[in-house]
């Protein structure tokens, strides 16, 4: 491991970041039916916090109760919420992080189950069993879930002001930064991608068209966040599915947003269609997430299977990307971070356990 890389700070905008490997966002479905953090978030991410990860991005949280992926999903919509969050950040902070979140709308993939309950994503939670009806560019189910409403421009005009709402509340509890969640399949994504986004309006069709919504969001988000704080948007590099975004659509999206101020271009791929898995190899979004670089003259950090010390190793020493976002090696080992930049030397881990070492 280039360790001087790896653990040379990053700065966007007034946040210092103190190294190059954060905590990638991703959903627990553990906050109670009223959208609040929990102890196993306060726990799961103050474990990552002392694990060395340089920032924590809390998972998918919705932008207002029908935008959630289950009902057990965080929010921040609400006066609870927010006070639920202020603690949850403080506490990322306190013990050595940078606190960023992430917000969201699910779109068609919207009233599922916990993933650990029947068959989780893939399994509709109704309207009698406290689910809702989704809402989507089109009516087009995904999967098994319950097929969504159109939206209508009113429709569309509150999920820009719900965001810019979100963002407002994100401050107030004590985020460093916010992350807009515009992949994955989710309702930005949906809108950008031709295989979920069949519209004849001004939102369908062309890729301005397409765009038109997300970035929308990008500027309402940028505005109602104070200026040293940065921006990040996770996006699509490509849809791995016939008709769906290229690298070269998604190229031009990233150059917008650049222009919208957008800080950060955190880059994932696929999972916009039930039928159209990512391919299965080590650091699938690198090139895709230098080549983003090239055009928007942005940071870019990728995510998908860049856990890999060796990968890592090279990533540090000859990469262009900024840094990287690891998911599931973190969820197996809160420490990971720690471990890839100083094994067991002492210095890099905390003093009440250097007994241990
Ligand atoms: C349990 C779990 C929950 C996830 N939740 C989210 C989420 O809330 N937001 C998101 O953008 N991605 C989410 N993801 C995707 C991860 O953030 C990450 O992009 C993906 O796991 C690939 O990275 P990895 O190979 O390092 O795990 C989730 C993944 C897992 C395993």
């Amino acid at each position: 491991m280039d360790r001087g890389r790896f653990t040379e700070p990053l700065k966007l905008r007034g946040v210092k970041i103190a190294n190059r490997v954060w905590m990638s966002p991703m959903c627990q479905y553990s906050a109670g039916q009223d959208g609040v953090p929990t102890n196993w978030h306060r726990v799961h991410y103050g474990s990552r916090a002392v694990g060395g990860a340089g920032m924590i991005m809390v998972e998918s949280t919705a932008i207002g109760p029908r935008h959630r992926t289950t009902p057990h999903d965080l929010g921040i919509w609400s006066t609870e919420q927010v006070e639920g969050h202020r603690t949850l950040a403080a506490q990322i902070k306190e013990l050595g992080s940078v606190a960023a979140i992430q917000l969201n709308s699910a779109g068609r993939k919207s009233s599922h189950r916990q993933p650990w309950v029947q068959s989780g994503q893939n399994s509709a939670v109704p309207v009698q069993d406290g689910g809702w009806v989704p809402l989507a560019p089109s009516p087009r189910a995904f999967g098994r879930l319950t097929a969504p409403e159109e939206m209508t421009a009113s429709d569309i005009d509150h999920v820009v002001n719900a965001f810019a709402a979100a963002t407002v509340n994100a401050h107030e509890a004590g985020y460093d930064v916010v992350e807009i969640h515009a992949a994955h399949g989710y309702l930005l994504h949906q809108f950008l991608s031709p295989v979920s986004n069949a519209r004849q309006d001004g939102h369908g069709g062309s890729l301005e068209n397409r765009m038109r919504l997300p970035l929308r969001v990008a500027k309402a988000v940028r505005d109602a966040f104070p200026p040293e704080k940065p921006v990040l948007v996770r996006m699509t590099a490509t849809d791995w599915i016939e008709g769906g975004i290229t690298l070269d659509e998604a190229k031009v999206f990233a150059q917008r947003l650049g222009r919208l101020g957008i800080d950060l271009l955190d880059v994932t791929s696929g999972a916009l269609a039930a039928d159209a898995p990512p391919p299965n190899r080590q650091g699938l979004n690198l090139d895709s997430a230098e080549s983003i670089k090239q055009v928007a003259g942005i940071a870019v950090a990728p995510v998908g299977q860049m856990a890999d010390p060796d990968l890592l190793r090279n990533v540090f020493e000859s990469s262009t990307v900024d840094a990287v976002i690891v998911g599931r090696a973190l969820l197996r080992d809160p420490y990971y971070a720690l471990r890839l930049a100083g094994g067991q030397r002492k210095e890099h881990w905390p003093s009440q356990y250097h007994r241990a070492l």
